[in-house]
């Protein structure tokens, strides 16, 4: 029996770098690094992905450098996810949960696929639904809810499909393009007998 030296002990570094990863079927949440800075600040300022946000001003890449440094400290009221593809890895949008209320166990999130070659190929629909059962199953959250447009059908067809239902509107709430336009507040509860019966 030979002794067992520090290096025996030590973790395989392979295993030591092995990253924490909430799974889904087709996409994987991770937390941010530095490095993703440069793909953010490009979808940031893609104008198909800012008209479906609140974002009105181009992105300077010093602001994006900022945020991301504050996405990437532990947060009590909010949490931030990159979105990988599964298959190859690749990162193709962000995620958030914020305004977290740990009385109420609520929260508000966010979510877009920046990458337009991976629009409409089913991972937009996974990181909702794996975002979701995070917050319920991990968090303990009961009811989370999102803010879209009523202009952007596709983000309201994909939330629907996933259990979504339609809480509120509020009308003609934000100007652009020359015109005010309403906004839909989709949420989904953990209990499903809570949600509104006639909204
Ligand atoms: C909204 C978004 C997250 C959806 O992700 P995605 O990967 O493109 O969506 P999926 O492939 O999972 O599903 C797309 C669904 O929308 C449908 N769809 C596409 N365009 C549509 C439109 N104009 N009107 C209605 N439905 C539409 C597709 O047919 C598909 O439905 P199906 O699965 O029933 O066939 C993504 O497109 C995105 O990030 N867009 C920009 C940012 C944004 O809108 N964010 C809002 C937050 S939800």
């Amino acid at each position: 029996m030979g002794n067992r030296t520090e290096r025996d002990q030590t973790p395989e570094p392979r295993e030591s770098r092995r990253r924490f990863m909430i799974a889904g079927e087709h996409v994987i949440l991770r937390a941010f690094e530095r490095d993703d800075a440069e793909r953010c600040y490009r979808w940031m300022n893609d104008p198909n992905v800012v008209r479906t946000l609140k974002s009105r001003y181009p992105i300077a890449f010093q602001n994006e450098l900022e945020w991301l440094d504050r996405a990437m400290l532990p947060s009590a009221t909010e949490r931030h996810f990159a979105i990988e593809r599964k298959d190859d890895r690749s990162h193709i949008g962000n995620a958030s949960i914020h305004d977290i209320d740990w009385v109420s166990h609520t929260g508000w999130f966010g979510l877009f696929i920046g990458e337009p070659t991976a629009w409409n190929r089913g991972f937009g629909g996974d990181a909702i639904g794996t975002l979701v059962r995070f917050a319920f199953d991990d968090m303990n959250l009961r009811k989370l809810r999102i803010n879209v447009f009523d202009y952007n059908e596709r983000a309201k067809h994909v939330l629907l499909a996933h259990g979504f239902v339609q809480e509120g509107r509020l009308v003609r709430d934000f100007y652009r393009e020359g015109t005010y336009h309403d906004l839909v507040i989709l949420s989904i509860f953990r209990d499903r007998a809570q949600e509104p019966v006639n909204p």
